[in-house]
């Protein structure tokens, strides 16, 4: 076994990655199945479990180490159905990655529909955190297991995105509800972090940033988000799997909770 490999012992990791179908989640996924952990990959509709399976088992070294379920992370039946069937296939998780999460368009703020705004709550603070937090650390709590809960932030926890309110305000809950759970389980020895990615190009943010895919031609919002980030591009999503692989070994981030790794380019140090 290398020193890294040692030192990292992601192979006793049981991680769930809710929201797997995502472009963060995809390459997270990847990171942890090449790791070498147990990965069960939650995604939200059915039609996907299979050519997700396919696209994973090729990159285990053991493809009986790997899950791919379909739940809907914001429906706490579902959930705790799919906690007990990766219990029953890997054995208890020891890792949840919250990557649930988005935003559904931007505008004036007096002009924000309040059906969308609650939409968009629901989904990054309910699904994205709420649901599978509660049914996870009910049950870590009661077998006595020190798991580790990653949750996906972003540069809106921190400063308000022009535009997006309910995005901002779903992810400084996010930001807010790391800081709290961390408290709230730390006796326990269960730990909570979160990841506040900068811009990567999603399913989602592609439309605000990207005026012409072909030619690669930024929108006056995706040109500006550049020039802001002292790295001057989007991120990679392979950028993120450092961040993740640490806040999941309890070997190398065992006494680190409640915090936030802004992996963001510099977007957070922009200044005159
Ligand atoms: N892309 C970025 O630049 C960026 C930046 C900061 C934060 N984030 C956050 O990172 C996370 C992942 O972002 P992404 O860009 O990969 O998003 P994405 O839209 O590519 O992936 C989100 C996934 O969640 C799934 N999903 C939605 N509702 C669900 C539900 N109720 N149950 C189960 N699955 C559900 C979707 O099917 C989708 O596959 C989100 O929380 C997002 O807010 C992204």
């Amino acid at each position: 076994m290398s020193y890294i490999e040692d030192q990292f012992g992601l192979s006793e990791a049981v991680v769930v990655i809710t929201g797997a179908g995502g472009i963060l989640a995809s390459s997270l996924a990847e990171a942890f199945v090449k790791a070498g952990a147990k990965v069960s990959l939650w995604v939200r509709r059915a039609e996907v479990v299979e050519e997700t399976r396919a696209l994973y088992a090729p990159m285990a070294a053991d493809p009986s180490r790997l899950q791919v379920l379909a739940a809907d992370a914001g429906d706490k039946a579902a959930v705790a159905a799919a906690y007990a069937e990766t219990s029953a296939a890997l054995g208890a998780p020891n890792v949840l990655i919250n990557a649930v999460g988005g935003n559904k368009g931007k505008g004036p703020f007096v002009e924000a529909d309040p059906a969308v705004f609650e939409d968009i709550l629901r989904l990054n603070l309910m699904a994205g955190l709420l649901i599978p937090t509660q049914v996870f650390a009910a049950a870590w709590l009661k077998a006595s297991i020190k798991g580790s809960i990653i949750n996906l932030a972003s540069m809106g926890s921190y400063v308000p995105l022009s535009g997006v309110w309910a995005y901002n305000a779903a992810k400084a809950g996010v930001l807010n509800l790391t800081q709290a759970c961390a408290k709230e389980f730390g006796a326990a020895g269960i730990r909570v972090n979160a990841i506040a990615p900068g811009f990567f190009l999603g399913k989602q943010n592609k439309a605000l940033l990207v005026a012409n895919e072909a030619t690669g031609e930024l929108t006056a919002r995706g040109a500006d988000v550049v020039r802001r980030t002292a790295f001057a591009r989007f991120g990679k999503a392979e950028e993120l799997r450092g961040a993740a692989l640490f806040l999941a070994s309890p070997r190398v981030s065992g006494f680190i909770t409640g915090i936030c790794i802004p992996v963001d380019g510099g977007f957070l140090v922009d200044c005159i």
